[in-house]
């Protein structure tokens, strides 16, 4: 791995202990404004301070992030779908490698639909991207994205989508938590990091989320509807802060979050 490569990984996964609170903000390319993320700026500006990287498409960070800003940027460069659609999987690259390297990208991130009707034109996707990304110094996510089919995120999927996409070059892949997930983790050669999903119904369900992907190995989160879309937002980021960066047990990052909450204007 060349030093640009790992110096921009560096600044994703922090050094001092491996691990990383993204913040998933990029869901507007393929869902439009949707809830708590119509204003985009407004939904993360508060939350940047407590997040170790912000992921976004190219089109919010031209018009949405403060370039002052000292936020490493994952940026998103696969889409070509929209929710209209029954079938989320035919996803294309939507950003050139020249325009990431402009826009000072720390890495670019990529769907890839294992088991679809789309699962060969999304893994080339991924393959020409690490292609890409290996000559020019850019580390590449692979998203194991599943699309509207939820029922999807078991182990054995997972481990094997994971597994698909680290044999083909990521270096880092973002998946779903679910149970057993220590397996997704054992046959994953690179980092991972969990997606929150669609809100679950309370924050300590989101805390435990988080909580139990750490224990089974994953480095982190790409976390995004049960920060924003809760109405205490920067207190839900700070528990989740506590568990990746400090080893908060639930109840822990649940007392950051009610302390958090208590001193903060609901959104
Ligand atoms: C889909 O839009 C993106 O891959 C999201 O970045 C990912 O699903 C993480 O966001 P959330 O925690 O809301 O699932």
């Amino acid at each position: 791995m060349d030093w640009g490569l790992k110096n921009r990984l560096a600044r994703m996964i922090k050094p001092s202990d491996g691990r990383s609170v993204m913040l998933a903000c990029d869901h507007g390319y393929f869902m439009g404004p949707t809830r708590k993320l119509e204003v985009p700026r407004r939904t993360f500006e508060p939350l940047v301070p407590y997040a170790d990287v912000l992921s976004v498409t190219r089109g919010v960070l031209r018009t949405s992030v403060d370039p002052s800003w000292d936020i490493p940027i994952l940026l998103r460069v696969s889409g070509g779908t929209s929710v209209l659609q029954n079938d989320l999987s035919d996803e294309g690259l939507t950003v050139g490698m020249k325009d990431a390297l402009r826009l000072n990208a720390s890495a670019v991130s990529i769907s890839i639909f294992v088991g679809t009707a789309h699962e060969r034109q999304t893994l080339l996707n991924l393959a020409k991207l690490v292609d890409e990304g290996e000559d020019r110094g850019m580390p590449v996510m692979a998203i194991t994205a599943v699309g509207k089919e939820l029922e999807k995120r078991d182990a054995r999927y997972l481990a094997l989508a994971c597994r698909i996409a680290a044999e083909i070059g990521a270096h880092v892949v973002k998946t779903y938590y679910c149970e057993g997930f220590s397996k997704v983790v054992e046959g994953c050669p690179v980092p991972l990091v969990v997606a929150g999903g669609p809100k679950l119904n309370t924050e300590a369900d989101a805390f435990q989320l988080a909580y139990d992907a750490l224990q089974a190995g994953a480095i982190g989160v790409d976390m995004g509807r049960n920060i924003w879309q809760n109405d205490h937002s920067v207190a839900m980021i700070k528990g989740i802060r506590a568990i990746v960066h400090e080893g908060a047990t639930v109840k822990e990052a649940s007392d950051v979050f009610d302390q958090s909450k208590g001193a903060s204007i609901p959104a």
